[in-house]
């Protein structure tokens, strides 16, 4: 997709009158209501809603705090329970209401009510005393997608423990840096996973991480029997390994929750920068909870009867949000899916739409660009096979949706009447920050659209100064929100200098996407990073932590890595490498690319591979040493150097780097 095929659209698709009638947010003067509310009293707005969505313990008198900007706090008087407001507060009303549909990578089904959920959490929170954990202990959770992976996270919540979900494809290196950034006291994992029929090991990470040192802090490994594969015990370090079932035994299913501090750390989550190493991004308990709530009640337009089903897994940040606390605070019914989309088939999702009556469908454009392409070669798995008809609402998420994949989507699965909310977001906000709103955008393929409610975004120049619409620039947000990032943890400065640059003035928020809003509608379109951070099928990788890693390995000298346009990944990776010792050829050149391909594997997780690994004798650098990235772009993409390239140092490299490997 290009950016122009974007800007050219035209088609637009109004939401039909029955779903603005029965809309949460019913046509565009409910929306443009709502943001005149938010201009002109913003705290006011904020803390109607935080009065209304959540359950405090303690009433909150202060809105924002801004003496210590950017550095805000939200509510920060008040006190409540987040684990409380997702399960305690539906007791009384909806108690034996289907919380999770769970359906496990071979099919099976497991239906559990948010009383269960409940007890289940409780059970699982009594146990975790047992380990002496105190408020505010960061505790890694390493686990498959699953209600487990839910009540590990409900009951870190229920104790005021800061959870950090590390994904499953996170290799034990990944595990290793994060268990010290964050200083964790326990790891919460299980013996293995299952993923497209195969049962594939996870505690050995973990054993293999707290192994590579710098891990004292880890006092115990829980672990959950899951696929039943042998496992080590007791290998890792002085932590004390013990099964999750032995630690609920004889415990309680019932347990008070801690009542906390609305800007309680809730959790961190490590996301990639434009440094080598992840940043730890954390965020508030009530702030969060509150925008987690809000929008699954304006984008997602949740009623009572929906069932609702989201497709991250909760190793990242759409998998907590929409997941591990937005379905659950709004007392709805939702699909919690371990396995993946093309197994046993490509129909899978369709599939279970149509099992589960799924009303509202949440999942990311690499997904449905690979589904395409499966349905194309074989018609049983096209969803035209499957009775979709419970949809009523379509979500994407994650990157870019190009126009024919959200029109393909719009037709296919959505039956021609679904509305598509385009959610743009990120780690750091939270979520959703510029989306449509079912029920009064008019939609425009390819357009996250118009800001959420209250979130003041906009676009800028490199100064900080507004353009006009119509002109691209660098997304920022002008006014501090309740689910935003609160910190960088262990890190403030680099909170300020990534989010909060002195050259924007220091008082608005770089998401770090550029963008353009249309000349006559104001919708935005999303242009991709402006930093070195690749999307590939919607997963987040900084390029330098790709190069970081290859440079790591005895054979490399240098690396620079540079994203490529794929047409179902979004983004591909493309390694430009000089080795330590000569270029390699033939039979060799494969051996040591299928190793570097490896390597990577095994430093970041497999999602990190590059999938296309160059060699040269040198990398193009200006005569001051700069690596020329604009160039190796274009040489991924395989187009002709036509620019000026009289500043290069060494012009002869290029056309050995131009060599693909088969
Ligand atoms: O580049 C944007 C892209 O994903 C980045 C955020 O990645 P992450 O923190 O992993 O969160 C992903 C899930 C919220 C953004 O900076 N992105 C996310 N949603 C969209 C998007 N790009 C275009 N359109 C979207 N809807």
């Amino acid at each position: 997709m290009s950016i122009e095929s974007v800007l050219h659209e035209n088609r637009v698709f109004e939401p039909s009158a029955d779903f603005v009638k029965n809309a949460n947010v019913s046509g565009m003067s409910a929306y443009n209501a709502l943001c005149k509310e938010a201009t002109d009293d913003f705290q006011g707005f904020w803390a109607k809603l935080a009065r209304e969505l959540l359950v405090w313990n303690k009433p909150f008198t202060k809105t924002l705090n801004e003496d210590n900007a950017p550095f805000y706090k939200w509510f920060e008087d008040g006190e409540l329970n987040v684990s409380a407001n997702c399960l305690d507060k539906h007791l009384n009303t909806i108690p034996n209401k289907v919380a999770i549909i769970f359906e496990a990578d071979d099919g099976s089904v497991t239906n559990v009510t948010f009383k269960e959920l409940y007890h289940r959490v409780c059970q699982f929170a009594n146990g975790l005393k047992k380990l002496n954990l105190t408020v505010g202990d960061r505790v890694i959770i390493y686990l498959p997608m699953g209600i487990d992976a839910v009540v590990a996270m409900q009951a870190c919540a229920r104790l005021g423990l800061t959870h950090s979900v590390v994904f499953g494809g996170f290799s034990a290196k990944s595990l290793n840096e994060r268990i010290i950034d964050a200083g964790a006291v326990a790891v919460i994992t299980s013996d293995g996973q299952f993923r497209g029929g195969k049962a594939l090991p996870l505690k050995p990470a973990v054993d293999e991480g707290i192994a590579m040192g710098g891990c004292e802090s880890i006092k115990n490994v829980v672990v959950l029997k899951k696929t039943g594969q042998e496992i080590t015990w007791n290998q890792n370090g002085n932590a004390n390994n013990i099964w999750w079932h032995d630690l609920i035994a004889g415990q309680a299913d019932t347990c008070e929750p801690v009542m906390l501090s609305a800007e309680h750390p809730l959790f961190l989550l490590y996301t990639s920068g434009s440094t080598g190493k992840p940043k730890g991004v954390q965020h508030s308990s009530a702030g969060y909870l509150l925008h987690a709530m809000n929008s699954m009640r304006w984008t997602f337009d949740v009623k009572d009867n929906d069932v609702f089903w989201c497709t991250a897994d909760v190793g990242w940040i759409t998998g907590h949000t929409y997941v591990a606390y937005g379905p659950l605070a709004m007392g709805v019914t939702q699909v919690v899916f371990e396995g993946i989309p093309t197994y046993p088939d490509a129909g899978r999702f369709w599939q279970m739409i149509q099992k589960h009556k799924v009303s509202i469908f949440y999942t990311a454009p690499t997904a449905i660009r690979s589904l395409i392409k499966a349905s194309e070669t074989t018609a049983s798995t096209h969803p035209k096979s499957y009775d979709l008809s419970s949809l009523r609402l379509l979500g994407s998420v994650g990157e870019p949706i190009n126009p024919e994949a959200w029109m393909w989507y719009y037709e296919n699965v959505g039956g021609g009447h679904c509305p598509i909310v385009d959610t743009f977001w990120q780690t750091e906000t939270g979520g959703h920050v510029i989306t449509p709103l079912p029920g009064a955008t008019s939609l425009v393929p390819g357009s996250c659209t118009l800001p959420f409610p209250g979130i003041d975004i906009d676009v800028v120049d490199e100064t900080g100064k507004d353009v006009p619409w119509g002109t691209g620039g660098l997304l920022v947000i002008k006014k501090p929100w309740p689910s935003m990032i609160r910190t960088i943890y262990n890190d403030p400065e680099r909170y300020k200098s990534s989010y909060y640059p002195v050259d924007l003035g220091g008082k608005i928020y770089l998401a770090g996407d550029g963008a353009v809003r249309d000349a006559k509608t104001g919708n935005f379109t999303i242009m991709g990073r402006i930093d070195d951070v690749l999307n590939v099928s919607g997963h987040r990788l900084g390029t330098m932590e790709i190069e970081s890693a290859l440079v790591s390995n005895p054979l490399v000298a240098e690396a620079a890595v540079v994203g490529k346009p794929h047409d179902i990944k979004g983004e591909s990776v493309v390694a430009y490498v000089v080795l330590k010792g000569q270029r390699p050829e033939g039979e060799e050149l494969k051996k040591i690319v299928a190793q570097l391909r490896d390597w990577v594997g095994k430093e970041i997780g497999p999602i990190a591979k590059p999938d296309e690994i160059r060699f040269g004798d040198n990398l193009p650098k200006t005569r001051s040493g700069k690596i020329m990235r604009r160039l190796l772009r274009s040489l991924a993409k395989g187009e002709e150097i036509t620019s000026d390239i009289s500043t290069l140092d060494n012009p002869a490299i290029l056309d050995q780097l131009k060599e693909v490997v088969k």
